[in-house]
């Protein structure tokens, strides 16, 4: 096979896309142990309103920020590791894990008390190892195939690397048509 092109990618933009993942995955995790924290205390204060609302607002971030940094990823970044033979039984893996995520989440969404609030450190825990994964290996990856480039990957996808990207500019707005399951 003749490879020809090996436009040299910018090390340094993809070592900032990482950063910029990682950053977000950090926020994004805080906001989850955040309001894991108070549907647990809201069960374990047995205050029914208390852990309506906490219930409520857990299942409206996994559902507005959670699932839609899932399926973003799946397009833009397992998509492209997947067709690496070196990556694709980590892509195989890492995509079992957001099924086990979502699928807890779907129990989540019809479970009260001490069942709420046992699947939500479930998503946590899950979240919290799943997206260290993200950060030790897949990520690095990229970075180490001359012809990945991670910056290109995650451009303007907001679900990714957050409101405040490096480069600022294009709003490219991904239609997240792809399903999980
Ligand atoms: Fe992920
Ligand atoms: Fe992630």
């Amino acid at each position: 096979m003749v490879e020809m092109v090996n436009e040299a990618k910018d090390v340094n933009s993809d070592q900032q896309a990482i950063a910029a993942v990682e950053h977000h995955h950090g926020q994004m995790l805080t906001r989850l142990n955040h309001l894991t924290r108070a549907l647990v205390d809201a069960v374990e204060s047995g205050k029914k309103s208390a852990e309506h609302d906490a219930h409520e607002l857990l299942v409206e971030w996994c559902e507005n920020d959670l699932i839609p940094h899932a399926l973003a990823e799946e397009s833009a970044l397992y998509e492209r590791a997947r067709s690496r033979p070196e990556a694709n039984l980590l892509v195989e893996g890492m995509l079992a894990e957001h099924r086990v995520i979502t699928d807890t989440l779907e129990e989540l969404r019809g479970a009260q008390g001490i069942r709420a609030a046992a699947l939500a450190t479930a998503i946590e825990r899950l979240f919290a190892q799943h997206l260290d994964k993200e950060n030790k290996l897949l990520l690095p990856f990229f970075v180490s195939q001359p012809d990945l480039s991670l910056v290109e990957a995650v451009e303007g996808l907001h679900e990714i690397v957050g409101e405040a990207h490096p480069h600022g500019g294009e709003h490219l707005h991904t239609t997240t048509e792809t399903r999980l399951a």
